[in-house]
């Protein structure tokens, strides 16, 4: 029934690449009985470095089966693996971590029958800007000390297929860089077993906090494809900041770890029948009888409170919550407001990296670009994400100027030179790196840019023509060659190499990119004006 996605995702991969399809093989291999096994093996005996790389690559990524299909040989990727700092620890402390959260090797048809006695587990669902609620969900994991299992993310942008966490960033990397236990749902449950249990999951609803309405989106995020279904239950009235923008992270935490505070909220919400929808203006509360004015998806007096499961806690959405959602419009050349990055970004997501292999496709992508054949010789630049598609309808009823950009693109340049020329002590950078000085002034930088603007469009002359060099997936045809999640992954691992950075106002993409621009490179991000080129 649900694993149509995946039948989906699998036509597509199955239509360039040779068969059998990535996905296909990337399912034998989670739903086989080996990557747990193996790893144990690995980690008590010796093994060959490219039984290493398979089994890195079963546990934290399957690169090799990528690798493989798309490069006729994982002798690459072994190399970019051993060479990769620490990579072989982490896996085998991701190893070690999924032993001690998993009961079994494989998934199993229930999350009970996965879940290790003892160990506190906390899961969410994912909606829009998946990778900002997942952030806070992954947050949330490290202040409550639970294991996160991670919904799959969905391609919102193309037709809504899944793909299962573990194939789009480095878990064991992640793993190693903050100890947040973060472990993919398709280790619990195989997506679209018929054999799944169905099981039903209580979510506190932080989304009916914020937007008056329940995330009743759980096909949409993948859960339902696990066997999961989700019912909901109201939390307090948290307390807003960022101008409202936000739900305080700071009150939820307090709650979420505060079992005595839940359950007196949960005998709150049974004995006013909470949530209830607003009364009608004029309307007397009194003639309203509150069994008949409660919230849809809500029933405290019959279902099932999020308190009565211990091992396992459910938020509905955590897109809404902390300092992680796009701010009110910024004049240009004001720096991304710091609520942006505030502890979530700092302790969670900076340390979110793509698999390896998109890592090495940004190589050969830049290298092509350039016309150079080594890594270390593609010269140093400015990204910048010209973000289109569908703003024009949400913002004012216009793009974002090119010569915003442009113009952005020489304020980035004079801020790196006065980087430069007065490098912030240790202190000033809070764990951002140095940045890097090249042999040519950042005067003289190139320019690169991406675009979510179909292949052949004006704006990719017009780019040309500022003499930026734009990546074009549809010269590249990187969807049909390496499926449809490279474009957005890759564009956003080119991004993240620029020594400075312009954005698009308003995109979560481009705040994302500029963060870690800021924090991979110690470099300066500036968001282009929206409004006219100045
Ligand atoms: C937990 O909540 C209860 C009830 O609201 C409160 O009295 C108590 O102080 C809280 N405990 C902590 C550690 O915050």
């Amino acid at each position: 029934m649900s694993s149509g996605r995946y039948r989906a995702l699998d036509a597509i991969s199955a239509a360039s690449a040779p068969s059998p399809s990535p996905l296909a093989r990337v399912h034998s291999l989670i739903s086989s009985p080996s990557p747990l096994s193996t790893l144990r093996s690995l980690v008590a005996g010796g093994s060959s470095r490219r039984t290493l790389a398979l089994v890195v690559g079963a546990v934290g990524g399957l690169l090799v089966v990528f690798a493989v299909v798309h490069r006729g040989q994982a002798h690459g990727l072994v190399a970019g693996l051993s060479s990769g700092r620490g990579r072989y620890g982490a896996a085998r402390a991701y190893g070690d971590m999924l032993a001690r959260n998993l009961r079994n090797q494989e998934p199993q048809t229930a999350l009970s029958e996965q879940m290790r006695d003892g160990v506190d587990f906390l899961t969410g669902m994912l909606q829009s800007n998946q990778l900002l609620a997942l952030i806070n969900l992954l947050f949330l994991g490290k202040e409550l000390g639970r294991t996160v299992i991670v919904p799959p993310l969905t391609a919102i942008h193309f037709g809504g297929q899944h793909r299962p966490f573990h194939l789009v960033y480095d878990l064991p990397r992640f793993h190693l860089l903050t100890g947040v236990q973060a472990i993919p749902m398709s280790l619990f449950k195989t997506p679209g077993d018929p054999d799944n249990v169905e099981e039903r999951v209580t979510c506190w609803s932080l989304m009916e906090k914020y937007t008056g309405a329940v995330n009743a989106h759980a096909i949409e995020t993948g859960l339902e494809e696990h066997g999961l279904y989700t019912d909901f239950w109201a939390v307090p009235a948290f307390r807003r900041s960022s101008e409202g923008a936000v739900l305080e992270v700071g009150p939820i935490i307090d709650f979420l770890r505060n079992r005595t505070a839940q359950l007196d909220w949960v005998e709150t919400t049974r004995r006013e029948l909470l949530p209830q929808k607003p009364l009608p203006k004029g309307v007397d509360a009194a003639s309203v009888d509150p069994e008949n004015n409660l919230k849809p998806f809500f029933d405290p007096l019959h279902g099932v409170p999020p308190t009565e499961d211990e091992q396992l806690m459910c938020v509905d959405a955590t897109f809404y919550i902390g300092d992680s959602v796009p701010p009110p419009p910024y004049p240009q050349h004001v720096p991304l407001d710091p609520w942006r990055v505030g502890r979530a970004w700092k302790e969670v997501g900076q340390h979110l990296h793509w698999l390896p292999e998109v890592q090495e496709y940004a190589d050969e992508y830049l290298q092509g670009m350039f016309g150079v054949k080594r890594t270390k010789d593609i010269p140093p630049f400015i990204s910048v994400h010209v973000r289109r598609g569908d703003f024009k309808d949400f913002h004012g009823n216009t793009f974002t100027p090119l010569s915003s950009y442009v113009a952005a693109v020489e304020d980035v340049r004079s801020r790196l030179q006065d980087r430069l020329d007065h490098p912030p002590s240790p202190a000033e950078r809070e764990g951002r790196p140095p940045l890097e000085r090249f042999a040519v002034p950042p005067s003289e930088y190139a320019v690169v840019a991406t675009t979510d603007e179909q292949p052949g469009s004006d704006l990719f002359a017009e780019l040309d023509k500022l003499g930026w060099h734009v990546v074009d997936h549809g010269e590249m045809r990187t969807a049909e060659r390496l499926g449809e999640w490279y474009p957005s992954m890759l564009d956003g691992e080119i991004l993240s190499r620029g020594q400075g950075f312009v954005g698009t106002q308003w995109s979560t993409f481009s705040m994302l990119s500029g963060n870690r621009v800021e924090y991979w490179r110690g470099g300066i991000q500036v968001v282009a004006n929206p409004r006219s080129g100045v």
